[in-house]
């Protein structure tokens, strides 16, 4: 059976349209999963909306719609957005979804219910009393940082005044009188980041940012609240009724738990799964037994939650610390998870503008649905993959999308499709013919000694190197990009020197003509390969043109990596017709 891959995305907040930097990461873990796709793994590529929250519900009130209806609206448009960026999840991790809110609650529930034989209590979860500072008007509770220069809180918070509020916490550090959970945490994820850097896989990629949280994580103190009184938030999944009432899940608790809801085989209630001790702390460990519940060929030839997980999670730089630095991974190793079973988090850098942050207030957000419909959807996701280094910021630019796009694809990519084709048409009836071995051959040393580095020598460099940068390691798929339209341009360089031109006015050099016409029709379908998970829709139109795998045209499965050898076109095949696949982008349009 193939080697299963899971990625997974942050959920979005649906409480405002989707921007160019929500785009950008569904892109980047889209190109992944159809990466992986392409070496021929099995995957599962989970993505969604995280849809709970105070802001949600004051945005719908303000609406003056219920909040289910508002995030359903704003659902709707990212669904739409990730379709027509051709963005190709296996599962939508809606957190209204019912199925989530049991998954929550079930994980509370079994935390609440992990007692410590000595105290009786839960070695996971406590309630505790905190008075603070509560401002009326804006229905939360404030701390230092909302304090003036005066060290008074502003006019902005209307009335405020002292308050007690109950709530819940979960344990990431140790209770010195307790000694409760029965493990320090917080010493555990620093041994785990340690062991997965010594055994060479980072927990996190790329590697600066595992030394950015280990220091977070040494500094770590106290604990994490993890509900909210139903008075004062009510757009929420509700505590189970064992914990008393009146309690509704906060953010993290509720937002993270996706990443295990909608993986296939997982079992919300905890059913009959298999038990494993976890050697340090005593836990269970769970493996899932229901069905599938996902709708590709990969999820059906794998229903169990063993055969998914761990996930590779994509994220922005904003949530690693705490959220999916120090929460998740304490979180899983409480729900029994061992440290083979920990996820590795891919933290990407951000868009700005201008090296400024994107903000609604300073009206620079940035709109993939219009740039979408303005420059086509292949034209965004190769600016956003070639124009970045993963990890990295870089700021967003159109011109620059445009120059690129006219760079590389239309120029390049485009014309290197249109020129093979319409030789091949006009000088041998558009059918491909392998030509003389020993001249093809002439043809490629003679090319190497040119130093134009193409065609069997180079198509191993460009598909090694394309492996190299990309996952499991950091992938840099703006280098991978950058090899296979430099082989592009070497294919062009090519044309320019063997002149097929003059070849085709003498017939004794026919032989010579088909091998160099040859080459470049199998350039171009190794090409296609390469970029089929950047650009699904070209990959397409040049297997298209190519009249090559017409059977299974419009289908990922299309495209294999292990194809991506010298030689796949048979002698003899008959060639397309070319039709422009990158019209140029004239810049007045832009
Ligand atoms: N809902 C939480 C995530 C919960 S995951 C269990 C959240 N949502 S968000 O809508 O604010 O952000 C979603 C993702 O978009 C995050 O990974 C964030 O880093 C990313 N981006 C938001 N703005 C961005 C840019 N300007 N550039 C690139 N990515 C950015 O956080």
């Amino acid at each position: 059976m193939a080697d299963t891959f899971f990625i997974t995305t942050a959920i979005d907040y649906t409480n405002g349209a989707p921007h160019i930097g929500h785009a950008y990461e569904k892109i980047l873990a889209d190109v992944l999963a159809r990466y992986h796709r392409l070496k021929g793994e099995d995957v599962f590529f989970l993505t969604g909306v995280d849809q709970h929250g105070q802001k949600v519900q004051q945005s719908a009130e303000k609406a003056g719609v219920a909040p289910q209806q508002f995030v359903d609206e704003i659902t709707g448009k990212f669904k739409a957005l990730w379709g027509k960026l051709d963005v190709r999840y296996d599962a939508w991790a809606a957190t209204t979804d019912p199925l989530h809110q049991e998954c929550v609650r079930a994980n509370l529930q079994k935390l609440w219910d992990d007692h410590d034989p000595a105290t009786g209590q839960s070695r996971w979860l406590y309630k505790k009393t905190q008075r603070g500072f509560y401002s009326v008007r804006q229905e939360q509770f404030l701390t230092d940082k909302e304090r003036g220069p005066d060290g008074q809180f502003g006019p902005e918070w209307g009335l405020v005044e002292e308050r007690d509020e109950e709530n819940f916490y979960f344990r990431l550090t140790q209770d010195p009188t307790t000694g409760l959970p029965g493990c320090d945490p917080k010493q555990w994820l620093l041994d785990f980041i340690d062991a997965r850097t010594a055994a060479g896989k980072p927990f996190v990629i790329p590697d600066f940012r595992v030394a950015e949280l280990r220091n977070a994580v040494e500094k770590l103190e106290g604990d994490l609240c993890i509900s909210r009184p139903a008075s004062r938030l009510k757009w929420g999944i509700p505590f189970p009724e064992t914990f008393g009432a009146g309690f509704v899940t906060y953010v993290w608790f509720d937002a993270l738990v996706n990443y295990i809801t909608f993986v296939p085989g997982h079992d919300p209630n905890y059913g009959e799964r298999t038990q494993a001790k976890n050697a340090e702390c005593g836990m269970t460990n769970d493996e899932g037994s229901t069905a599938a519940a996902g709708h590709s060929s990969s999820v059906t030839r794998h229903s169990s939650f063993a055969d998914w997980w761990p996930p590779l999670h994509v994220i922005g730089k904003d949530i690693l610390i705490p959220a999916h630095g120090v929460y998740w991974p304490v979180m899983l190793k409480a729900l029994g998870f061992s440290d083979a079973e920990m996820p590795t988090l891919l933290v990407h850098g951000w868009w700005n503008i201008s090296g400024a942050k994107m903000s609604k207030s300073l009206g620079n957000v940035i709109d993939p649905d219009a740039l979408a419909d303005k420059y086509g959807p292949e034209a965004l996701r190769y600016y956003l993959m070639s124009d970045i280094a993963t990890g990295k910021d870089a700021d967003f630019r159109e011109e620059r999308l445009v120059e690129i796009y006219n760079s590389d694809l239309a120029n390049k990519l485009g014309n290197l499709l249109n020129r093979t084709l319409s030789m091949a048409g006009k000088y041998r009836e558009g059918v491909a013919h392998v030509g003389d071995e020993e001249i093809g051959k002439q043809v490629r040393d003679a090319c190497a000694s040119m130093r134009i580095n193409f065609g069997p020598y180079a198509h191993v460099t460009v598909i090694t190197d394309v492996d190299h940068h990309s996952y499991r390691g950091l992938p840099v798929f703006d280098s991978a990009l950058r090899q296979v339209i430099s082989f592009t341009a070497h294919c062009n360089g090519f044309i320019e020197a063997q002149a097929p031109w003059k070849l085709a006015k003498m017939t004794s050099n026919e032989r010579h003509l088909d091998a160099v016409l040859y080459t470049l029709a199998e350039s171009l379908r190794i090409i296609a390969i390469l970029i089929s998970p950047v650009l699904p829709r070209a990959a397409h139109g040049i297997f298209d043109q190519l009249n090559w795998k017409m059977d299974e045209q419009g289908q990922e499965t299309r495209f294999r990596l292990a194809d991506a050898t010298w030689g796949g076109l048979p002698d003899g095949h008959t060639l397309g017709q070319p039709t422009p696949l990158f019209p140029r982008i004239e810049t007045s349009a832009a």
